[in-house]
């Protein structure tokens, strides 16, 4: 397996004997058979969301009860989720209860996900003998792969191993990769990415996946791989730094989205494009005040070194917009400010086209993915004049930061049909039922799924 965490050993085959889950809502208690009743009353069980009971019978466990409350609210057809990582090692199947949940199984998977690299795993190591869907395994597939990605830290996931998980990606699918590295940045033309990343011993470098029918619909993923972010000579604070092995979460969602888009098939030419690079600090690095020139062939005012991001997508952005791609979406762990406006859990994101932000919306609620879409305010385009150069990457006043990175960008996008941008936060910082603290997917799964509906083959 190409990917690190599987999804699939968190299932089991069916299995007749499988201790069977029950989902009980506060309403439906009551008609619990009188002794399992007896039993739950006894040992405090109520029905609440996200509490749980297990049933004793003759030979050891019999059932587990599951509490969904009201058995409404947002996220509850993940509820069960953390009952992968809190039951006693066993077999389990979905009981009453879970017939309308379209996301029982997913939500099992997403929810017993575990970063084992560098620790040994939980004791306690339940399966479930419901097996996935074969849409369900390659997105679990998907969102661990991005999990996995972000979560391995910045010794082990530079701009070098970044290329090599992306080269796996490519060859288990078929596909064909290139990567323009270090120096020839510039021959090549991606002066901006060359400037971010040159201060690392680890060479900057833009990879390049190119899968399925030449005259297929073009679908060009584009992510920000930054594997560390140090602010560059405007050096963040420790604690801002702390968790910048996140900085890649762009490059591994796209990357999570291209596995399944290649995995299911879908009817695209696909393209992925990552920007791969270090926010180091050395003698060479760029500065504030240096004017960079960039593929589009616009100069850039660098008005704050931690503002890479910007950059490296910029350069990545032209390339794929040079050739007309019909849909063109690019993620990136780009603002704080956008974590600030949205939180960690819902996807800000941007795009010109109403049909685009329509289909994806209505696909994110169905498969329990949440997005919201924020304005590419053109006004604001004032805030990014320069006195010297042809643009400035950022804006003077700290006012509407996730909005004023999301129309730099667009100043590099032209030619594309359909463009959406996704200013996402990659982690989850407290632990939630269908996840635990570390790297997590954000909207690809809403994305795959308004993919596969508008490009099923
Ligand atoms: N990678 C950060 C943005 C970030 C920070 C995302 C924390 C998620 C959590 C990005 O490169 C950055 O540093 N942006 C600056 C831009 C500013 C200097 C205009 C920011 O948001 O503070
Ligand atoms: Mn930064
Ligand atoms: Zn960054």
């Amino acid at each position: 397996m190409y990917f690190e965490t599987d999804p699939a050993a968190l299932f089991a085959e069916e299995d007749k004997s499988a201790i069977p889950i029950h989902a009980v809502t506060a309403d439906s208690l009551d008609s619990l058979d009188a002794k399992t009743l007896a039993w739950a009353k006894a040992t405090g069980f109520a029905g609440k969301t996200g509490q749980q009971c297990l049933v004793p019978g003759e030979e050891g466990l019999a059932q587990v009860l599951f509490g969904l409350g009201s058995g409404k609210g947002e996220g509850k057809d993940f509820a069960h989720a953390k009952l992968a990582r809190t039951l006693p090692s066993g077999t389990y199947g979905l009981g009453n209860g879970f017939e309308n949940n379209p996301h029982a199984r997913l939500a099992w998977a997403m929810g017993g996900y575990e970063f084992t690299r560098y620790s040994k795993g939980r004791t306690q190591t339940p399966v479930l003998a419901n097996a996935l869907s074969g849409q369900e395994r390659i997105v679990a597939e998907g969102v661990f792969m991005a999990r996995d990605l972000i979560n391995i830290p910045a010794n082990d996931m530079g701009p070098d191993a970044l290329e090599t998980a992306f080269r796996k990606l490519g060859d288990a699918h078929g596909a064909k990769v290139l990567s323009i590295v270090g120096d020839d940045l510039l021959t090549q033309n991606f002066p901006m990415v060359h400037a971010v990343g040159r201060a690392c011993t680890i060479p900057p470098r833009v990879l390049d996946l190119r899968w399925g029918r030449a005259d297929a619909p073009k679908l060009t993923l584009v992510g920000k791989g930054v594997t560390f972010d140090t602010g560059g000579l405007n050096i963040k604070p420790g604690n801002a730094m702390a968790l910048m092995k996140k900085d890649m979460g762009g490059a591994a969602n796209v990357m999570g989205l291209a596995h399944m888009v290649m995995a299911s098939g879908l009817n695209v030419r696909l393209r992925l494009i990552v920007g791969a690079v270090e926010n180091s600090i050395a003698g060479n690095a760029f500065r504030p005040g240096d004017i960079l020139q960039t593929r589009k062939g616009i100069t850039v005012e660098i008005g704050n070194t931690d503002a890479e991001g910007r950059l490296v997508l910029g350069d990545c952005l032209a390339w794929a917009d040079e050739e007309s791609p019909d849909l063109l979406l690019d993620m990136a762990t780009l603002t704080g400010a956008a974590r600030v406006a949205l939180g960690p859990e819902l996807a800000p994101f941007y795009t010109h086209d109403d049909g685009f932000a329509e289909a994806l919306s209505h696909a994110a609620q169905k498969v329990n993915d949440p997005v919201w879409r924020m304005p590419l305010w053109a006004p604001y385009q004032s805030m990014l004049k320069s006195s010297v150069a042809d643009v400035n990457h950022i804006s003077t006043g700290g006012f509407a930061g996730s909005i004023t990175a999301a129309l730099f960008l667009d100043r590099f996008v032209e030619k594309a049909d359909c463009w959406g941008h996704f200013d996402i936060y990659g982690w989850v910082p407290k632990e939630k039922p269908w996840a635990t603290v570390g790297g997590e997917a954000l909207a690809i799964r809403a994305l795959f799924a308004g993919l596969s509906d508008r490009f099923s083959s």
